[in-house]
């Protein structure tokens, strides 16, 4: 068995995973990037790293969040920090309830939700194996408050952040899963959220939208974190205050 910690981060081919994946290498440890279709973009991160190896997999489907968690443990023999981060929306105001469908909810909770659960329950134990097993899952403040880029996407945050106390409740003492809870944060993702960075940039205390690396740095703490466990720390520049 490797002697460096293990570490998996879902969605790690751009954005706020991709900067988890570079902060968990830059810590020590060595880590398992993947991504469901951006599979060039995922090699080059892992490439990028001084120990790193891709996987791809789509965590909605059963079989291949199974099979990822199979292939990290193939690879380095051992699994010690699970970071759920991929996800998935659709941008849809809040007042339009025709366009948030079925298909639409079932498409982000498949992802968001139900991948999330099925990839830490493959990892649950090789990560209570560990005698150090972390979850990290990456909520948003869409989860605790009426914001987000659809009411569908910000259910399954806040289905993340509760599934985050319950799995603490029944996983520790051996595992610890905790959540962080971003705000608008600049990726790939939220390039066209243009009327909401300059919202946050006017009015939150900080003044400045997010950086992927601001996320990356409390997931790091949270997996340092010995005694916390069930949390959700929010990364949001003061967001919620308003
Ligand atoms: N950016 C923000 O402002 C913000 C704020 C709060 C929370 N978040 C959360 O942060 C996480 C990452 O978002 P981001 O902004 O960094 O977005 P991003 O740059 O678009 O990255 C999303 C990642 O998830 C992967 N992915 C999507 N569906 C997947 C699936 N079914 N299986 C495996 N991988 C999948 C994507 O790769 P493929 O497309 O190739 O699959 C990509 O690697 C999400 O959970 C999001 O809800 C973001």
């Amino acid at each position: 068995m490797s002697e460096k910690r293990v570490a998996l981060v879902t969605g790690s081919s751009s954005g706020i995973g991709a900067a988890v994946a570079a902060r968990l290498a830059a810590a020590g440890l060595r880590v398992v990037v993947n991504s469901a279709r951006s599979v060039e973009a995922g090699r080059e991160v892992a490439a990028s790293l001084p120990d790193a190896h891709y996987v791809q997999a789509d965590i909605s489907a059963q079989d291949q969040a199974r099979r990822l968690v199979a292939e990290v443990v193939e690879h380095y023999g051992r699994l010690d920090v699970l970071v759920n981060n991929a996800g998935t929306t659709r941008r849809i105001p809040h007042a339009d309830l025709e366009a948030a469908g079925p298909e639409v909810w079932r498409e982000i909770l498949d992802v968001n939700v139900i991948g999330t659960w099925q990839t830490t329950v493959a990892a649950a134990p090789h990560l209570a194996a560990s005698g150090q097993g972390v979850v990290v899952n990456i909520s948003s403040i869409a989860g605790s408050r009426p914001a987000g880029s659809s009411i569908p996407y910000a259910v399954s945050k806040a289905a993340i952040e509760h599934m985050t106390r319950l799995l603490a409740a029944s996983l520790g003492p051996a595992v610890r899963v905790n959540a962080v809870a971003p705000g608008l944060i600049e990726t790939p993702w939220t390039a066209t959220f243009t009327d909401i960075a300059e919202a946050v940039r006017k009015s939150t205390p900080m003044r400045r939208v997010g950086l992927p690396g601001d996320v990356a740095d409390a997931v790091l703490n949270l997996v340092d974190a010995t005694y916390s466990t069930g949390d959700v720390v929010r990364v949001d520049g003061g967001a919620h205050l308003l």
